[in-house]
């Protein structure tokens, strides 16, 4: 690829303005000063420095995400704040998506990334990629609905859902609440909070804990992020818990 085409998918600059930094002689290519910005580099063989400072190139960027309630999963809206405008720094890329949709009041674990073919992957209803949701439920959900759940419920009248597994956490006998998680294969719009009304409750609470095997980590604050891992890369596409 182009050195300057390198250079702006690394963030230094927009194209015009890393042509500038080519042309001023503070841009290397395996330690030889380049002034073209058309010369071509080799992003898996040569080494490019910035001011004497090697920049590895790299494609696909991943993060994970704990979403705070109040901000949608979108990545421009003319009225609410977006999850990408947690990203509006100039150090992160420009065309970086979340993957899939948490409802703006849902908290938890959201992947956000600019590697498509991943997003399509993971969103994909063959693929099955489990997604894990702790809630608060007004209601006390019973053995009943466990089984309702995992025979594949219907929902709003003609949406059939696939099986799920319902897990009872906590019941508040007295306050009649319940926590719960659910393991869903699919990601039908409002499903969890759906399902839950199906069998006469309201979800009250809602945040998803993991995706594939991926789980959400608990040291991010709500709105914080952090590149994801190799290791954590694969366990977004295993299916089978370890
Ligand atoms: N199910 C819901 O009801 N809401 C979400 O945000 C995700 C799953």
């Amino acid at each position: 690829m182009r050195l300057d085409k390198y250079l702006a998918d690394m963030n230094l600059g927009s194209r015009k303005e890393v042509k500038q930094f080519i042309k001023k002689g503070l841009v290397t290519v395996n330690d030889a000063v380049v002034k073209s910005d058309k010369f071509q580099v080799n992003e898996k063989a040569d080494s490019v420095a910035f001011d004497g400072e090697v920049i590895a190139y790299q494609k696909d960027f991943y993060y994970l995400l704990n979403k705070p309630a109040g901000v949608i999963s979108a990545t421009i809206d003319d009225y609410d704040e977006t999850v990408m405008d947690l990203f509006d720094d100039e150090t992160y890329r420009d065309d970086l998506f979340p993957v899939g949709r948490l409802d703006k009041d849902t908290e938890g674990l959201l992947v956000i990334t600019n590697d498509g073919a991943l997003a399509h992957r993971l969103l994909s209803p063959k693929r099955h990629v489990e997604k894990e949701y702790y809630a608060e439920v007004a209601g006390i959900m019973t053995e009943e609905d466990v089984a309702v759940f995992a025979n594949g419920m219907t929902i709003d009248g003609n949406e059939t859902c696939l099986p799920a597994k319902l897990m009872i956490d906590a019941v508040d006998e007295a306050a009649e609440t319940t926590i719960i998680r659910l393991v869903l294969h699919e990601g039908k719009f409002h499903q969890v909070k759906r399902m839950v009304q199906a069998v006469g409750k309201e979800v009250t609470y809602l945040k998803r804990i993991r995706m594939g095997q991926l789980l959400l980590d608990a040291s991010l604050t709500f709105g914080e992020f952090r590149p994801l891992t190799p290791e954590e890369l694969i366990l977004l596409e295993t299916r089978d818990k370890q």
